[in-house]
């Protein structure tokens, strides 16, 4: 829940770059401090095309919000590592296509906490909720997303840009296995995660120097890697592609957008299969 105790200046150091923040400055946001757009003008300088791939993951976010609410009909949502509010936030891409949908945010930043209230202007028909919480406590997660999510039903679990600030794999996995296997058969997990399968040696630089100078530290990993993270679950074509890449608006141009080293991927959770009779 929002705590009025969160107020901006408190419960957070303006001295240390922070992975939202600079996220915030890169989509062009106003909600980030010098010591934020120092370190995100540094990484951009060693890796220019870093600035579209944050604008490209945005916009991945607003494609898979419209399909999983449109296409699929999906009505509740958890969104952990929601970031600092913009212009257009899950609830506000759900609610446009269905504004019955339910809406958890989760984040551990406590900048974005303090902005929380920008994340909780739902529609009357539908509910909003924040829960100050991290990826790493998927009960706390689960319990507290009950208050505004039927969890008997299906949920569309967005897991995006989050998962690489977790350093631990087998962690990562673990929290993914945790919160998929508490979701109704029929919900949907959604992923985004950085890589360095585009631009290599670049984006690995750019990421150690994060790394130096950011919280929390970056972990980049294949799309091998990532693709373990839909393991068990019917994965949506095109599989996992660049973002940029994944089911993209069509272009007056023609021809694929570059690719970004953000993949990502969409999958649903199938029913479990009928019990097989024994035999006598
Ligand atoms: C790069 S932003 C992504 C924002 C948004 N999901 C998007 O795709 O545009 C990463 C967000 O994850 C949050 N975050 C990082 N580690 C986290 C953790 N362990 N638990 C919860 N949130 C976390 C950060 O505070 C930040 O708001």
């Amino acid at each position: 829940m929002v705590d009025d105790a969160a107020a901006p200046g408190v419960g957070f150091d303006t001295t240390v770059s922070h992975s939202a923040r600079i996220w915030n400055y890169w989509l062009g946001g106003k909600d980030n401090f010098a010591v934020d757009r120092e370190a995100g003008d540094k990484v951009a300088a060693m890796l220019p095309i870093i600035v579209a791939q944050a604008r490209a993951d945005r916009a991945f976010l607003g494609r898979a919000i419209r399909y999983l609410a449109g296409q699929e009909g999906m009505r509740q949502f958890l969104d952990i590592g929601t970031g600092l509010p913009t212009a257009d936030n899950t609830h506000q891409g759900a609610q446009r296509v269905a504004p019955d949908a339910r809406i958890v945010y989760v984040d551990n930043d406590p900048l974005v906490l303090s902005h929380a209230r920008a994340l909780l202007t739902s529609s009357p028909e539908g509910a909003c909720d924040y829960i100050d919480a991290d990826l790493r406590e998927p009960d706390k997660i689960l319990s507290e997303a009950a208050r505004t999510l039927d969890l008997t039903q299906p949920v569309a679990l967005l897991l995006l840009g989050v998962l690489h600030h977790i350093p631990d794999t087998d962690q990562a996995y673990t929290v993914v296995r945790r919160l998929v296997a508490a979701l109704a058969p029929g919900s949907f997990l959604a992923i985004n995660h950085s890589t360095s399968a585009v631009s290599g040696a670049a984006m690995e630089e750019a990421v150690a120097h994060w790394n130096k100078v950011g919280t929390p530290t970056m972990t980049l990993r294949s799309p091998e890697q990532i693709t373990r993270f839909f393991d068990g679950l019917d994965l949506l074509e095109p599989g996992v592609v660049s973002c940029s890449r994944w089911r993209p608006d069509i272009s007056p141009l023609g021809g694929q957008p570059p690719q970004v080293d953000e993949f990502c991927g969409v999958a649903r959770k199938p029913s479990p299969a009928p019990a097989t009779a024994q035999p006598a």
